[in-house]
């Protein structure tokens, strides 16, 4: 049975606007599920819905297989963990935890023995007696996380939790909540806008765009096979060319002819590649695209290159080198295996 379950649901809000539509998606048991998209794409807003904050316009939510589109959030077996930690500031750190199971009453001694529990959990046993603005934004957040927990939901939905900490702190804090995550047992809806924090965390990946999903996949799914321009693009970084088919398995495109794998389909728009598919190692024979070189920056890890082709705008290269190390012009194959082809229009 699935945990949680959306089935054709839009929202409308009361001016007019269109915030979500057409949006089914079904979440299993135990699941560690991202909401990733841009702003203004639709995220909070589904996640409101599936807590019970706002009723969808049309369609209909499932929990557990029933019927929970008008019930309200305390009837729902979801808790809700947001970007402002939305802490009670005159209450400390153990009575913030306590607070919910307190309000549903829960017997004392099993409420005590919550809060030590996630207390020790999260490191914070120390700052138990402390109030919440003499605490750090990452153990603020961990309180809000614990906050949550103490109702032993089997919902955990998330919004931007990390959206306020340093890139250090976020990876920590994101390695906690998986693991909470695997110790609980908690199905989550996690909202991100961040790419890298979706593909890190995440079971299956749901990606939005203009309040629609545009694919739902695993995280190597949605990186290595994107189905959409717009996929592609907002998951790491990719170049699209037009592309005119020779047949299934060769396309013509601005860079040169290219044998492929998959073939494109009837609404194929773009061949789509990445930068690190490149293959440096051979110099000529299929595949093979030789292009002065137009800008170059070096990242540490490799250096990002760009080429200069016409007709094919911003075409960019991961050398796996120093800057220094080249020349002017670059030489490498791409592998048929690499192609893919997306539809959809370009952001
Ligand atoms: N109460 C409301 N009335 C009208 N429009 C709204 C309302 N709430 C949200 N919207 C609009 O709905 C769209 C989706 O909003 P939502 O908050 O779900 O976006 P989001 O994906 O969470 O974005 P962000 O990443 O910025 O948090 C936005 O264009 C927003 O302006
Ligand atoms: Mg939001």
């Amino acid at each position: 049975m699935t945990a949680l379950r959306s089935i054709d649901v839009s929202k409308v809000f009361e001016d007019g606007f269109t915030a979500l539509s057409g949006i089914n998606l079904s979440v299993e048991p135990g699941e560690f599920v991202t909401l990733l998209g841009p702003s203004g794409c639709g995220k909070t807003t589904l996640l409101k819905i599936f807590a019970g904050f706002y009723a969808p316009t049309t369609g209909r939510i499932e929990q557990n297989g029933a019927d929970v589109t008008n019930a309200p959030p305390e009837k729902r077996d979801t808790a809700m963990c947001f970007q402002s930690y939305a802490l009670f500031p005159h209450l400390s750190v153990a009575e913030n935890v306590e607070f919910g199971p307190k309000q549903n009453k829960v017997p004392k001694d099993d409420r005590v023995k919550r809060v030590n529990e996630l207390l020790r959990q999260v490191d914070l046993e120390a700052n138990r007696d402390k109030l919440p603005n003499k605490l750090s934004g990452g153990q603020q957040q961990r309180v809000a996380l614990t906050r949550a927990l103490a109702m032993r939901p089997s919902v955990v939905l998330f919004d931007e939790p990390l959206s306020n900490l340093d890139a250090k702190l976020r990876e920590q804090v994101r390695r906690e909540i998986r693991s909470l995550q695997r110790e609980f047992g908690f199905t989550a809806i996690y909202v991100t806008h961040d790419q890298s924090e979706a593909l890190a965390m995440s079971d299956r990946v749901v990606v939005m765009n203009g309040g629609k999903v545009e694919q739902i996949g695993d995280p190597e799914e949605v990186y290595q096979r994107p189905e959409t321009a717009f996929v592609a693009d907002f998951i790491g970084s990719a170049n699209l060319l037009p592309f005119e088919r020779v047949d299934d398995h060769t396309v013509d495109t601005p860079l040169g002819r290219f044998t492929v794998d998959d073939p494109p389909v009837a609404d194929s728009r773009f061949l789509c590649w990445r930068p690190e598919a490149a293959d440096y190692g051979v110099s000529e024979g299929e595949n093979v695209v030789a292009s002065d070189i137009s800008e170059r920056a070096y990242q540490g890890a490799y250096t990002d290159v760009h080429i200069a082709v016409p007709g094919a705008p911003d075409q960019r290269l991961h050398w796996p080198g120093s800057a220094s190390s080249m020349s002017d012009r670059v030489t490498f194959r791409l592998p048929p295996d690499r192609i893919r082809f997306v539809r959809g229009e370009l952001g």
